[in-house]
């Protein structure tokens, strides 16, 4: 019904991606520092362009006179049938971008039924996001070995506490973040939001979480963080309510303190805690090549993410949809995951319905969309990511019914046969 309605689909009054990151822009520009850690990425944003570049490197090849009058986008992952092939990606640090932090994806999700994966790094508690979702179904990152920002755990105590918190609250798959050994050098973050500390490390304090800076008369040092429209004082007392569920967090803050200087290094033979202690699906985030997809088969986990963080790690990477494409050369990641054994899924640029059809004619099983539902939460939070979610899904659905499709299983994995790599 889009095209009957009289005026622009609220709250974000556009559908046009572009006008939505200007409106997200104009939103925070007494904060530009949040802003720009939104919009920035890596060195001279380049495996961001090569990111959005690589969709159009790939072209769909319509088919007609076929019955898609009605389309099925539902997807199946880890047993378990999802009405869209859509995940809301981990974004962390939710309060510098709109008061309802992560509770603005909760609600969203829980709403528009898209599974929501939760960052490590959030502004608020597994237990009050997890009640805010509710049924929603829900998905937790976990950054173990990220350094030296307060987000990770370095002791496996610390670890299986956070595991056992997210069994408890209903977290279905973990997530493991391998791409964020530390911060990419990202140019905009250092000028708005960096400090030097110790002998030479920077952290970034003005985009880390507040609730930790807070916590440790680490102050916020740029002025659009300080004049941030919520309450540290509040934030502390959501986050630092004085139980059990709190006791992590401390830790985490205090090991950062203590560690700052001191690297922590962990390899794919240290993925067997987790294997070890998770019970439900685990899955791999931030795979690039071939390699390492199968080393994520041997090492017994069920799934990867192909992505390179939307670009915000290595500078002059490749576009992720080339990775996605490498990667499913291997005859061992197609055997695994015909076997059901294994999972793929991407993420990394997409923007539109062709390029969820892409991903998934190239083999990914479904796909994480990151930058978008952020703007759509920092213009307009819950109602903006709602508006966000039904954009993509629409345009999703149109486009596979033009090119002559009637579910997204017709075209998962068919590669030449619904799209064409450009000369
Ligand atoms: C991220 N991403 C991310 N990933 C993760 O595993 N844990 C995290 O806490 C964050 N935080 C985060 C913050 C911001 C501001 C952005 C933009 C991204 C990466 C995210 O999950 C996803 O991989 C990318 O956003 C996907 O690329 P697009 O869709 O933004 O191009």
């Amino acid at each position: 019904g889009i095209y009957f309605g009289r005026k622009p689909p609220q709250p974000l009054g556009t559908v046009v991606f572009d006008e939505i990151v200007e409106k997200a822009r104009e939103k925070l520009k007494e904060y530009p520092g949040a802003f720009l850690y939104a919009y920035g990425s890596a060195g001279t944003n380049s495996t961001d362009r090569n990111n959005l570049r690589g969709f159009e490197r790939y072209g769909i090849i319509p088919r007609m006179l076929v019955n898609a009058t009605t389309r099925d986008l539902s997807t199946t992952i880890f047993g378990v049938k999802h009405s869209a092939p859509i995940f809301i990606a981990p974004i962390g640090v939710q309060g510098i971008f709109h008061p309802d932090a992560e509770f603005a994806p909760a609600r969203a999700t829980k709403k528009m039924g898209v599974p929501f994966i939760m960052s490590t790094a959030s502004s608020r508690t597994m237990e009050e996001v997890a009640e805010e979702n509710g049924d929603g179904h829900r998905w937790y990152q976990l950054y173990w070995n990220h350094q030296p920002i307060p987000v990770r755990p370095r002791t496996n105590d610390v670890t299986l506490s956070l595991l056992g918190r997210a069994k408890k609250n209903g977290f279905k798959a973990l997530v493991v973040t391998l791409d964020t050994m530390t911060i990419g050098w990202r140019p905009h973050d250092l000028e708005t939001a960096y400090i030097p500390f110790g002998h030479g490390v920077g952290i970034q304090v003005g985009t880390s979480d507040p609730v930790f800076m807070a916590r440790y008369n680490r102050q916020p040092v740029t002025k659009e963080h300080t004049k941030f429209p919520y309450d540290p004082k509040e934030l502390d007392r959501l986050y630092f309510a004085g139980d059990e569920k709190t006791k992590d967090d401390v830790f985490m803050g205090i090991e950062w303190l203590k560690e700052v200087n001191s690297g922590i290094y962990r390899d794919w033979k240290d993925l067997k805690f987790l294997r070890d202690n998770w019970e439900g699906p685990l899955v791999l985030k931030g795979i690039q090549s071939l390699q390492d997809a199968e080393k994520a088969i041997d090492s017994g986990v069920d799934g990867i993410i192909v992505s390179n963080h939307g670009g915000r790690q290595v500078d002059g990477g490749i576009p992720s949809i080339y990775a996605l494409a490498n990667i499913m050369k291997s005859a061992k990641v197609r055997d695994a995951q015909r076997s059901g054994k294994f999972t793929v899924l991407f993420d990394s640029g997409i923007r539109t319905g062709s390029d969820i059809i892409k991903a998934m004619a190239l083999g990914a099983q479904a796909v994480l969309i990151g930058r978008p539902w952020l703007y759509g939460s920092i213009v307009s939070g819950q109602a903006g990511i709602e508006q966000v979610i039904q954009h993509i899904l629409g345009d999703l659905d149109t486009t596979l019914g033009l090119s002559g499709y009637q579910s997204l299983s017709d075209i998962q994995g068919k590669g030449e046969e619904i799209i064409q790599k450009l000369d």
